[in-house]
């Protein structure tokens, strides 16, 4: 099937579904200028996952953890929406019965939801994300249960200058969900939710190497739902998916769902 009559395929699919589950990851943000974490240019290529992104990494050397996600909150910062998480938002405000769950901490589907939904004179909540792994634009403290959006640059230059919890003044941490962590339940349980129920599955930029975000996906293929992958390489979805759109999802993302 050539590239036009799968995008079509996969329009007619995608349009035909009361519910679809949306699985994102890191590279939907590619073309924003957020590095990915697999692949020639992936994050893992340089910096060691133990040693940056785990609870012992924290405990170890909270500076140093820290000074890594300063420097990616910097990096989000700098970087916008693209046009694939825009035209995913577009849709996702323009019909009902789309859920997005992502693995991705950067916020853009946040602020892809907001800008859509200005420009629409609406309600952005529609088109927020359940967020698998949180968010480096919230933080929550290592001792009681306060939490909070904030993603304030960080003096990580000290053990002294880290952020402390306004509450109960414990060293405070970024919200997100490290190697070895448990994934929030509740975030869990409204994706699971979703995976009972979508009648067709799009992936958009994620290798599929990590679970449980992998597996919503796969619950929806095991219903016999059809999925679309949009991706401009392999991942672990191709054999099981009713269409592969193979490209990025900034070039395959408006088309598919303008
Ligand atoms: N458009 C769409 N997909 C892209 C683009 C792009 N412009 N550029 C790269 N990709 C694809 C890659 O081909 C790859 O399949 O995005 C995928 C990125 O895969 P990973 O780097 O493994 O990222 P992800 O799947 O999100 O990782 C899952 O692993 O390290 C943990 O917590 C981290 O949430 C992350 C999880």
């Amino acid at each position: 099937m050539d590239h036009a009559a799968a995008l079509e395929r996969a329009r007619v699919l995608l349009a035909e579904a009361p519910r679809v589950l949306v699985l994102t990851g890191a590279g939907i943000s590619a073309e924003s200028g957020v590095p990915t974490f697999r692949g020639p240019e992936g994050l893992w290529k340089d910096f060691r996952p133990e040693d940056l992104a785990t609870p012992e990494a924290f405990a170890r050397d909270p500076r140093l953890v820290w000074e890594w996600y300063g420097w990616r909150r910097g990096l989000v910062a700098a970087c916008a929406p693209n046009a694939g998480h825009l035209a995913l938002a577009h849709w996702m405000l323009g019909r009902a019965g789309v859920t997005l769950v992502t693995q991705n901490v950067d916020a853009l589907h946040e602020r892809a939801a907001r800008t859509a939904a200005t420009a629409r004179g609406g309600d952005p909540s529609p088109a927020l994300p359940i967020r698998l792994h949180g968010s480096i634009a919230r933080v929550r403290c290592t001792r009681c249960d306060h939490g909070a959006e904030g993603d304030d640059p960080v003096d990580a230059t000290a053990r002294e200058t880290l952020p402390a919890c306004p509450a109960c003044g414990a060293l405070l941490r970024p919200d997100v969900v490290w190697f070895g962590e448990a994934l929030p339940l509740p975030a869990m349980q409204r994706a699971d939710a979703a995976a009972r129920e979508a009648d067709a599955c799009l992936v958009v930029g994620t290798a599929g190497a990590v679970q449980p975000a992998a597996g919503y996906a796969m619950a929806v293929v095991r219903r016999r739902r059809p999925l679309v992958v949009v991706d401009p390489g392999p991942t672990a979805f191709d054999g099981m998916a009713e269409v592969k759109l193979t490209g990025s999802a900034g070039a395959v993302l408006p088309p598919l769902l303008g």
